[in-house]
């Protein structure tokens, strides 16, 4: 694995691939966990050219006491990344990446009104700032993100469309702990006892599935019972849960209004914020 941690050094790096090759990329912001491996391995069954990258963009933080602590365990993830045959590790600073301010506002098709995008105001448009300036960077065929953050892939594969950036977007599926939690960079910021609770967040959407196929109730009904469910476990405390149509991302009151339904949930374990989804239809 070719370790790059300048701009110059990835303009190297790639120029020694044979021309021909088709460039995967994995855009991460370090903090590996099974969860980004499971994406890399995605990527080796498109291309055996495979750049990781590790960035935490600080524009997409829209809380400056989660981007302090924001985990950061480079010397771990370059050995992860070593172990997962990864072909370059791209881990540029600030300055490579934004030389100057990047005063960009993207066109997000209004996906960002729902979810996280009242809740974390600048969030997508930040996502949108990094995920662009790599692909000009990396000029990938294929770019692979996780359905772990559902509403950040349904975006980020609108302005791949509309900006008409070549890369095919590959979605991949959430990878969890054995207890149900989806793995996630900051779960290695919870307490033991926040950690113990954590999975009653999954549970709670996989009792929602199952009742959402039976269809006597109404998705305000079934929200209700979530929020109720989660917010019964010590620890834990819902911001919020939603239903939406899973290619609109606009709220379904009725089951009949969209062919495919996500039901999505952002909980606080004391400070700590996690998400997570779940396919209802
Ligand atoms: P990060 O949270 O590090 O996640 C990087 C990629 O890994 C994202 O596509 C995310 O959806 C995926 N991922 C994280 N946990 C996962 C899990 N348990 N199962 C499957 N996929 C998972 O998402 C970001 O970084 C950033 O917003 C980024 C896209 C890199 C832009 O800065």
């Amino acid at each position: 694995m070719i370790i790059c941690s300048s701009l110059s050094d990835l303009e190297q790096a790639i120029s020694s691939l044979s021309n021909d090759c088709k460039i995967g990329l994995v855009p991460t912001m370090g903090a590996l966990h099974q969860g980004h491996i499971s994406l890399v391995k995605t990527a080796f069954q498109y291309t055996d050219t495979v750049i990781v990258t590790i960035f935490v963009n600080p524009v997409q933080f829209n809380n400056p006491d989660d981007l302090k602590r924001y985990p950061r365990t480079v010397e771990a993830d370059c050995k992860m990344l070593e172990e997962a045959n990864a072909t370059i590790a791209f881990i540029p600073s600030v300055e490579d990446i934004y030389p100057e301010p990047d005063t960009r506002e993207f066109d997000l098709g209004g996906l960002d009104s729902v979810g996280e995008g009242p809740r974390r105001p600048g969030h997508f448009n930040g996502v949108a700032k990094i995920v662009t300036r790599l692909f000009d960077l990396t000029k990938p065929t294929y770019a692979f993100f996780g359905e772990k953050d559902f509403q950040q892939l349904a975006i980020i594969k609108y302005f791949t469309q509309k900006l008409g950036y070549p890369p095919e977007i590959v979605p991949c599926p959430i990878f969890r702990e054995e207890d149900g939690l989806a793995m996630s960079s900051r779960n290695r910021l919870l307490n033991p006892e926040q950690r113990k609770a954590a999975p009653a967040i999954y549970k709670a959407l996989s009792d929602a599935a199952r009742l959402a196929g039976q269809r006597e109730l109404t998705p305000v009904e079934l929200i209700d019972i979530t929020i109720k469910e989660i917010n019964n476990t010590p620890q834990l405390n819902t911001e919020y849960v939603e239903i939406v149509n899973s290619l609109t991302l606009q709220p379904v009151t009725r089951w009949e209004e969209a062919v495919e339904v996500q039901m999505w949930v952002a909980v606080f374990a004391g400070e700590i914020r996690l998400i997570d989804n779940i396919k209802l239809k």
